[in-house]
């Protein structure tokens, strides 16, 4: 549902002043009415942790009780979110398989789809949906959530982190629709909670993909994918406002988009969201050698891998991930080459699930990622945190 006073204006605006970059016919939503009015979750209804699936399906992107196809969740994300094909589809197939998908298709956002989902597939535990992804699709140092093994902080409980960052100092005393969330305020925000999670979590964990990209997008997307955008600022502007409702501060499970909100111009691929986040690291140089480690099973131990013994020698040390698209690139190849890792423990016959996953890869050729040689998990076991990650006992509460 586009809104059409606004695309009639900025179509007469275009003809006397140009306003590069933004497109109200394309990039705008009227949510007061139609289709995509917001609808809050009724009983029975899956919501989860992500605060953008939620709101796809409480503005009807995708089916309304939170079970959604791969293709829907591959069209939600780019129509609603200006997300390209790269991440469209990563997160998409990601999603479904890792979630323990009964037909390597249908995805739970949250929770057991009970008989609402087909099931194909012989699965080998019970299915949780995208909550039982901690440390394969989910991580710690969240925005928004607690992390799992802090138990007072769990997810399921909907503690929101993202107070921190409302009442950041960086906003303080600026009137809600004048502040902006921009990239800086949320790379200070992802240092500030990745360091609470080392004084707090004792089996906090990352590798390389929930450190290089679960994590950092987390942060970043916020920016990205929920600012709103207007001929002054094409390039978006993210209030308060805006962000409490997308991050539904106020109900948990009914996050949302503002009645009248427009998507950012360009679609978001994996190459801008490198760009996106690599100041973060002049800023935080420590930031950058804690994305891929965790701590050794007691509060404030982090260790950081060895890359170059990870690698063989490609990624030779943390500042290499500063080089080219190489801080995406390393989170990438560990997804793919891990996932096998994940699906064993959930399905019978990965062939297919794992199928999903690596059809995807055509679709990251071009950021000319260096060649990893394949990396076994030996690094990761003295992590309590990463053998943590293949329990699932856990989310039953
Ligand atoms: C996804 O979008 C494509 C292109 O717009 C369309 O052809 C297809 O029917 C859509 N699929 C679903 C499941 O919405
Ligand atoms: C808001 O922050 C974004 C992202 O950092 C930046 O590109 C944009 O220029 C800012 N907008 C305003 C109006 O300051
Ligand atoms: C995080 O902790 C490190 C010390 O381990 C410190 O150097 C750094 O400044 C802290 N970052 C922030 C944003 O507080
Ligand atoms: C978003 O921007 C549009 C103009 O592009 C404006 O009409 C709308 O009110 C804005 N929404 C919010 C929540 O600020
Ligand atoms: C696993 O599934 C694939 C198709 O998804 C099939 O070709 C293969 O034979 C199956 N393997 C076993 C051991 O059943
Ligand atoms: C690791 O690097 C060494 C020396 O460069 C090479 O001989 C070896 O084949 C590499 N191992 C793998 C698994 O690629
Ligand atoms: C993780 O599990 C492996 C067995 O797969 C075990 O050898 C290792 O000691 C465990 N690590 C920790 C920290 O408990």
């Amino acid at each position: 549902m586009k809104f059409s006073l606004v695309a009639v204006l900025a179509a007469a605006a275009n003809t006397a002043f140009a306003f590069p970059g933004f497109d109200a016919a394309k990039q705008c939503f009227d949510f007061t009415h139609g289709e995509h009015k917001f609808v809050a979750p009724g009983p029975g209804d899956l919501r989860g942790v992500c605060p953008g699936l939620n709101s796809m399906a409480n503005h009807g992107y995708i089916p309304h009780n939170g079970i959604a196809t791969y293709q829907q969740l591959v069209n939600a994300s780019t129509d609603l979110f200006g997300t390209d094909t790269d991440i469209s589809h990563l997160l998409a197939a990601y999603g479904v398989s890792l979630s323990g998908s009964g037909d390597v298709d249908h995805m739970s956002i949250g929770g057991p789809p009970g008989d609402r989902a087909p099931i194909t597939e012989e699965l080998l535990r019970p299915v949780f949906g995208l909550s039982s992804t901690h440390n394969n699709f989910e991580s710690d140092a969240s925005p928004m959530r607690g992390d799992l093994y802090e138990k007072y902080l769990s997810p399921q409980k909907h503690h929101h982190q993202i107070n921190l960052l409302t009442n950041h100092r960086n906003s303080n005393g600026i009137p809600d629709g004048k502040v902006n969330y921009s990239l800086p305020i949320l790379a200070e925000m992802r240092a500030e909670r990745m360091n609470q999670s080392i004084a707090n979590n004792k089996d906090v964990f990352f590798s390389p993909f929930s450190g290089t990209i679960v994590q950092t997008a987390a942060h970043s997307f916020i920016f990205q994918l929920f600012a709103n955008r207007t001929e002054k600022s094409p390039e978006g502007i993210l209030d308060r406002k805006t962000l409490k409702t997308a991050y539904a501060m106020e109900t948990p499970g009914h996050e949302r988009l503002p009645d009248y909100w427009c998507k950012r111009g360009e679609n978001l691929n994996i190459a801008q969201f490198n760009i996106d986040n690599l100041p973060t690291f002049k800023k935080y140089p420590d930031l950058l050698h804690k994305v891929v480690g965790g701590n050794e099973g007691a509060v404030n131990t982090f260790k950081s891998v060895n890359l170059a013994q990870l690698t063989n020698g490609t990624f030779p040390n943390f500042e290499f991930l500063l080089q080219d698209n190489n801080y995406a690139c390393l989170g990438l190849f560990q997804a793919v080459y891990h996932a096998p890792l994940f699906l064993e423990k959930m399905y019978a016959n990965i062939t297919k699930a794992n199928g999903l996953i690596s059809e995807q890869v055509p679709l990251f050729a071009y950021l000319n990622c260096p060649k990893v040689a394949p990396f076994g998990d030996e690094l990761f076991k003295q992590y309590p945190g990463w053998n943590r990650s293949f329990t699932w006992d856990e989310w039953k509460t």
